[in-house]
């Protein structure tokens, strides 16, 4: 790698602690592996029609490589009180102790869910894109679960935290409706 591409580099991954992210956990259980689940900020719903999301998972994972076997996943969006369940499906805690470290339910078709979380979402892959050493991954929603308060974790300048609305935060609420 030359020097500029460092530099680069090394620009790119500060301008990324200014991102602001939501903090999720990545299920699916595995015919060879059984319960995976990993940490993820890369989530994002690219459509409404049919709702669809996408996550960016590293192939050089557990979670990563058991993608391609699998059809149907969950999105667990944490709330602002489980930091310890980040830590651990982001490697504090081998895969075989992740399952007992969390409320985890299965739902009627045995994919795996967060009970706790502020959200889940089940989705069934439709497309997976190689990019770099990362596979983005499509999943259309085919059931959602959510808590009535919206209190999230999220992860900002290498820190996890939690939302604070802006005093002027009324300005902008017509500009979005979700
Ligand atoms: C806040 C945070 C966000 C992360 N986001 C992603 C992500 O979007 N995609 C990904 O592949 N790994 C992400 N990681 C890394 C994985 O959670 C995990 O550390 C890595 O997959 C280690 O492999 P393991 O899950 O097999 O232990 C993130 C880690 C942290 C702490």
């Amino acid at each position: 790698m030359t020097e500029e591409q460092n530099r680069v580099r090394a620009s790119v991954l500060e301008c990324m602690r200014r991102h602001a992210s939501t903090v999720h956990v990545i299920a699916l259980m595995d015919e060879d592996d059984g319960f995976l689940s990993t940490t993820a900020t890369s989530v994002t719903l690219t459509t409404m029609d049919p709702p669809t999301m996408l996550v960016c998972l590293n192939g050089n994972t557990r979670v990563g490589a058991a993608i391609n076997r699998i059809e149907t996943f969950s999105i667990n969006t944490l709330a602002a009180d489980q930091v310890a369940v980040a830590a651990a499906c982001a490697g504090g805690l081998d895969h075989g102790k992740r399952l007992a470290a969390a409320d985890w339910r299965f739902d009627e078709d045995d994919i795996p869910y967060l009970a706790s979380a502020q959200s889940s979402l089940r989705c069934k892959i439709v497309n997976i894109v190689g990019s770099g050493t990362h596979h983005v991954v499509f999943g259309e929603v085919v059931s959602a679960r959510y808590q009535a308060d919206v209190a999230p974790l999220m992860y900002l300048n290498r820190a996890y935290g939690h939302f604070f609305p802006s005093a002027a935060h009324e300005l902008s609420n017509h500009v979005i409706g979700w």
